[in-house]
């Protein structure tokens, strides 16, 4: 069986969360490997609609069992919330859900210094989700972080939380003018959650390592984008982790030797939310059609999102660092009522075309998008259940993009709901993947 890796293409948002549904099915088990509870992933099954933040999406699935990955920061209590939404919406999640023993804890001070870095940035503030992610990720790095294990060592969690107190509540006193906070008082509350956690800790890189000897497969789920990630993304308007296909072997401790393909999601246009350089954005009727028709607002904070035109640049980028094998296309219907459609095929930089996506900021705040014009369709795609079936035009702009990006198309999505999916079952990949030998 394959194990694969699906990831955001875009700026996160990309509707990865229907498709990871919908390919569920074909995998054992469903991996998380970075990012927290800022990730949102919005899943419509039989019209009621699921919005996960921590939970791979695969938990819908009866007996597919669910791992939250070492690369993962978890706020226990956003666990504790998740999971009781699951069981009041009747999901079982007895044994089917498992965390790794060295997922970094989000702290109360994660949270407060995400809020008030934030402030403290002003004009130049990055949008954060204000989860304390950045934060959390940023003790990781500093070798002082609170591990899901350290749970089950009361003494050891006290000791260490007392260290982190102590020198947070100097940049609350000095830097930020915050009250300072009590190190016991958050001790308790959190070995209060250990009994609860206990039944779902493992080392999931064992546990992981368990199921590919045994022949079952992962699919491995990326939380935000290729755009928002730490090292490939648009730094420093990105987020704390590694969301590129890369993070799947960190993130979760299976070797890249036992990855055999990678998924690329992206939207027939773009979005973003926060802040940061956008070149397809639309400040037009256009965007705030597409932001409406869309239901362009974040799952996890609401905030309404940016919109603009596809970027073909954007996505060969992320095709090139994720080494993406396919892509899958969401949210066509989106842009059913448009007369013309845009696509941006390079960058203009002071009077040339780049051929490389720019490092530098303040390059891609000054690009202008070379953009090609599209018919419209004027079609409602969204009972279309066969490629043959769109209208010329749309299937004319989806092979353009293929044809931009270099890889071809194997799902298009065409409405939230598992029905409104067409795939190409015709498809070397998913054919590769998917078939029973495989
Ligand atoms: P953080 O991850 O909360 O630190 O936020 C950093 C940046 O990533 C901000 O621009 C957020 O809006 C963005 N971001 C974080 N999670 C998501 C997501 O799931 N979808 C889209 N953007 C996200």
């Amino acid at each position: 069986m394959s194990n694969i890796v699906i990831v955001g293409s875009q700026w996160g948002d990309e509707g990865k969360g229907k498709i990871v549904d919908l390919v569920t099915e074909r995998f054992d088990v469903v991996a998380r490997y970075q990012g927290g509870h800022n990730a949102g992933h919005t899943v419509s099954i039989q019209g009621k609609k699921y919005i996960l933040h921590l939970i791979p999406s695969g938990i819908l699935h009866p007996g597919k069992l669910c791992v939250i990955g070492n690369g993962v920061v978890l706020d226990p209590f956003a666990f504790q919330e998740e999971l009781k939404t699951l069981q009041n919406s009747g999901i079982s999640i007895q044994n089917r859900v498992f965390v790794s023993n060295r997922a970094h804890l989000i702290m109360p001070y994660h949270r407060a210094i995400d809020a008030a870095e934030e402030q403290r940035r002003g004009a130049e503030k990055i949008g954060t989700t204000a989860r304390g992610i950045g934060p959390c990720y940023e003790d990781k790095m500093a070798r002082r972080g609170i591990r899901v294990a350290d749970l089950f060592f009361p003494d050891l969690l006290r000791a260490k939380v007392r260290a982190n107190v102590e020198f947070k509540n100097r940049l609350f006193k000095h830097i930020y003018q915050l009250p300072p906070m009590d190190a016991d008082e958050i001790s308790d509350t959190y070995l209060a959650q250990a009994q609860a956690l206990a039944a779902f800790v493992t080392d999931t890189a064992e546990f992981l390592s368990r199921i590919i000897h045994e022949g079952r497969s992962i699919l491995f789920e990326g939380a935000q984008g290729t755009l928002l990630d730490v090292d490939h993304g648009t730094y420093p308007f990105v987020t704390s982790s590694n969301a590129t296909a890369g993070g799947a072997c960190t993130g979760t401790g299976v070797g890249p030797r036992h990855i055999d393909g990678v998924i690329g999601i992206a939207k027939a246009y773009t979005t973003r939310v926060g802040g940061g350089p956008f070149p397809t954005e639309l400040h037009d009727p256009v965007g705030r059609h597409i932001q409406q028709k869309g239901t362009e607002f974040g799952s996890s904070t609401g905030r309404p999102r940016r919109c603009g035109w596809f970027d073909a640049v954007v996505v060969r980028y992320a095709t090139l660092i994720n080494q993406v094998d396919t892509l899958v296309i969401t949210k066509l219907d989106v842009l059913d009522e448009l007369d013309e459609i845009q696509i941006c095929v390079g960058y203009r930089y002071r009077g040339r075309v780049l051929d490389c996506f720019p490092t530098e900021i303040s390059v891609l705040d000054e690009v202008e998008p070379v953009c090609e014009k599209w018919p419209g369709w004027k079609t409602d795609t969204s009972r279309i259940h066969h490629y043959e079936e769109l209208p010329r035009q749309a299937r004319e702009y989806l092979d353009r993009i293929s044809q931009l990006i270099g890889t071809d198309i194997s799902i298009i999505s065409t409405g939230p709901n598992r029905a409104e999916t067409i795939v190409l079952e015709q498809s070397p990949r998913l054919q590769q993947w998917f078939s029973p030998q495989s």
